[in-house]
């Protein structure tokens, strides 16, 4: 808990969705003082009981602190918000955690830039009850003079990640674990629809599945390995061979049981087209191939 709010101590945050609200109760929590700004006003009433400072508009939560959070749904809403405040943003911190593409991070940077404003983009790996806690993880990249200079504020929110000054790595970073993780969701959704045929409740199967899915992370780091090396055959134990036929066979149920496949179909084309061009010997790493260069 901070007890002194130097300067330094000062924060804006813009942008009150469920993940803003979060972000601002964290900082609150430490001692700073809190300047906050939503389009819907009403959002801030919460906060402004806990001590926060409600902008009566945009200009006002620039001005008010040396440090701006922006975190709302967009970057089309970013950009909308602050380019029409233009040079405002001269001498500030400016930290865009709205999830977005590299390419809309590296243009944003580039504005913020020529608005003489430092410039951190954050890629937030964590659901608003998490933020505050160690096992948030936000990843930042951009300004390493900016990160340097609010460290100790970002701490607030959890683990910091920095990422280096290219702009685009904090969202390149978080789109490729978004990945991981709507795969995995993916996986979820035909698991509960196929036990879900047979009327087992998903509540009472999905132990089973964290059980299956964390011993199967154990596989990571080996296909991690055959995809840098490029040496897909590297201590090959499930061959892709084997699998594509065995993957069928959860189209073929998913039919038999009248559930959709579409989630599953991409998998089984890749696998195909794998097999085709001779991997069937080599792990499944080897799809990364097709997932690299889609016009092979
Ligand atoms: N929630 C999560 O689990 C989570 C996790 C990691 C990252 N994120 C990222 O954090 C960002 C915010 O997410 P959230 O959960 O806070 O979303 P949310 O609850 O839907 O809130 C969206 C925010 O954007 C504002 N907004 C939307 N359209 C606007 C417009 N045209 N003009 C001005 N403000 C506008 C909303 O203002 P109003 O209140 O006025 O509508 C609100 O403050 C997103 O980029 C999201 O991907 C979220």
């Amino acid at each position: 808990m901070r007890t002194t709010k130097s300067i330094d101590g000062q924060v804006s945050v813009i942008g009150l969705g469920a993940m803003g609200i979060a972000l601002a109760e964290a900082f609150l929590k430490d001692g700073y003082k809190t300047t906050v700004w939503n389009r819907s006003s009403e959002k801030a009433n919460g906060l402004i009981k806990q001590g926060a400072i409600r902008a009566s508009n945009l200009s006002e939560a620039v001005s008010a602190s040396p440090a701006i959070i922006v975190c709302v749904l967009n970057y089309q809403v970013v950009q909308d918000l602050l380019y029409p405040l233009g040079s405002m943003l001269s001498g500030k911190v400016l930290i865009n955690l709205t999830n977005g593409t590299p390419g809309e991070a590296r243009e944003l940077a580039a504005w913020a830039a020529e608005q003489r404003a430092m410039y951190l983009d954050g890629g937030i790996m964590a659901v608003p009850p998490m933020i505050g806690k160690p096992e948030s993880l936000v990843l930042y990249s951009g300004s390493q003079d900016a990160f340097q200079m609010q460290q100790q504020l970002l701490s607030s929110l959890g683990t910091s990640k920095y990422l280096g000054q290219d702009s685009g790595m904090a969202s390149l970073y978080d789109l490729s674990l978004l990945s991981s993780m709507y795969g995995m969701f993916a996986g979820f959704l035909q698991a509960a629809a196929l036990v879900g045929s047979a009327q087992v409740k998903a509540s009472e199967f999905t132990p089973l599945i964290i059980d299956w899915v964390a011993a199967m992370l154990h596989t990571l780091p080996d296909l991690a390995r055959q995809i840098d090396s490029g040496n897909y055959r590297d201590k090959v134990v499930s061959n892709l061979g084997m699998q594509s036929v065995a993957f069928v066979n959860i189209l073929r149920a998913s039919q038999e049981q009248g559930i959709g496949t579409d989630l599953m179909v991409p998998l089984k084309i890749l696998m195909d087209k794998g097999v085709e061009m001779g991997h069937s010997a080599d792990d499944i790493s080897s799809l990364i191939r097709l997932v690299r260069n889609p016009s092979i």
